[in-house]
């Protein structure tokens, strides 16, 4: 019996207990990651006025964030570097001093075992014209001189104790480079976070100014094209071939399909990363008075698991993994 006098599907939604028995989709602390910025040369935090509520921290601040973070039980937390000087190839991107690799030996040392302490692999916030990559003497971003420097980065992440290497910059053969660059000295047990199908989304607006970014123009030469869907699942089958221990697809909201996609094909982890115009979207609204803040956040999240994701990286973990508790 398909319909009828008997089949009321609201009996399950009567009451709180029940519809809290029978909901399929829950979010658990430790499926919430934190982005954070850490920036060289301060002596405070300062706030990202696109970003009400997140910060660009200076190490003590890390240090006081790695540890709400523990507290409130996340699965960890990913490490974005927002350094003093910048030049053509990132070179404080590799350097065991540059702000990223300093900020990951405070992490993992702040963290212990209570958290992941995971790091952004990519030369944006490192390079003075802002691109993930390096340019060729036409400008161009060039794919396999930039995997050198990806080399070069992951092995100091690596050293510097970051467990999880987040892959953002979306050049071609990326993980593979890195998988060898690592095992090649000694560090098999560093693991790979590919953002697999990352697109040049207008939802990073807020970022750019989180990384103080010197982007002119636009990435779209190497991340995906927002009109593509199956693309976005080759981009991943890809990464698995080349050995990627999760694969990512980045923003969420506006790519669930493909979120969806991934994850009937993975088998690793599939991750989702809403990103800052999500946020300051939601929080905007929120601000005005136009929509529940802490029940449109919650949705956000419920939605993006619900179409697949295993873990999500948002910028609410530390608070919504506390309104869980
Ligand atoms: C690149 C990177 C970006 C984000 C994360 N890693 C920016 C970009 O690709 O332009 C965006 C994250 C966000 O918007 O929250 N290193």
């Amino acid at each position: 019996m398909t319909s009828g006098p008997g089949i009321r599907p609201r009996r399950l939604r009567s009451t709180p207990a029940m519809r809290r028995l029978v909901a399929e989709t829950r979010i658990h602390p430790a499926q919430l990651v934190l982005p954070v910025f850490v920036r060289e040369g301060i002596a405070e935090p300062a706030p990202i006025a696109s970003m009400p509520g997140v910060m660009q921290h200076d190490l003590d601040g890390l240090r006081r964030v790695i540890g709400e973070a523990a507290e409130a039980g996340l699965g960890g937390v990913m490490l974005f570097g927002v350094p003093e000087t910048k030049d053509a190839i990132g070179c404080g991107a590799s350097d065991e001093h540059g702000i990223l690799n300093v900020a990951t030996r405070v992490a993992v040392e702040e963290a212990g075992d209570a958290l992941v302490v995971q790091t952004d692999l990519c030369l944006d916030e490192f390079t003075d014209h802002g691109h993930c990559g390096v340019l060729d003497s036409a400008g161009r971003v060039d794919n396999d001189t930039t995997l050198e420097r990806y080399r070069e980065m992951a092995l100091a992440q690596a050293a510097s104790g970051s467990q999880l290497l987040g892959l953002s910059g979306m050049m071609d053969g990326q993980v593979a480079a890195v998988r060898d660059a690592l095992d090649a000295e000694g560090y098999s047990d560093t693991a790979i976070l590919a953002y697999s199908a990352k697109y040049a989304s207008a939802f990073y607006g807020p970022f750019r100014e989180a990384v103080d970014s010197s982007l002119q123009g636009d990435r779209k030469t190497y991340q995906q094209d927002p009109a593509n869907r199956r693309e976005g699942l080759r981009e991943a089958l890809l990464d698995l071939a080349e050995g990627a221990d999760i694969v990512m697809v980045k923003p969420a909201m506006s790519y669930l399909d493909v979120l969806s996609d991934v994850a009937d094909a993975s088998d690793v982890p599939v991750w989702a990363y809403q990103v800052s115009g999500e946020y300051s979207m939601i929080e905007a609204a929120a601000a005005n008075g136009w929509i529940d803040r802490e029940r449109a956040i919650e949705e956000s999240i419920v939605g993006i698991l619900r179409a697949g994701a295993d873990t999500v990286l948002t910028y609410w973990a530390v608070e919504l993994a506390r309104s869980l508790r």
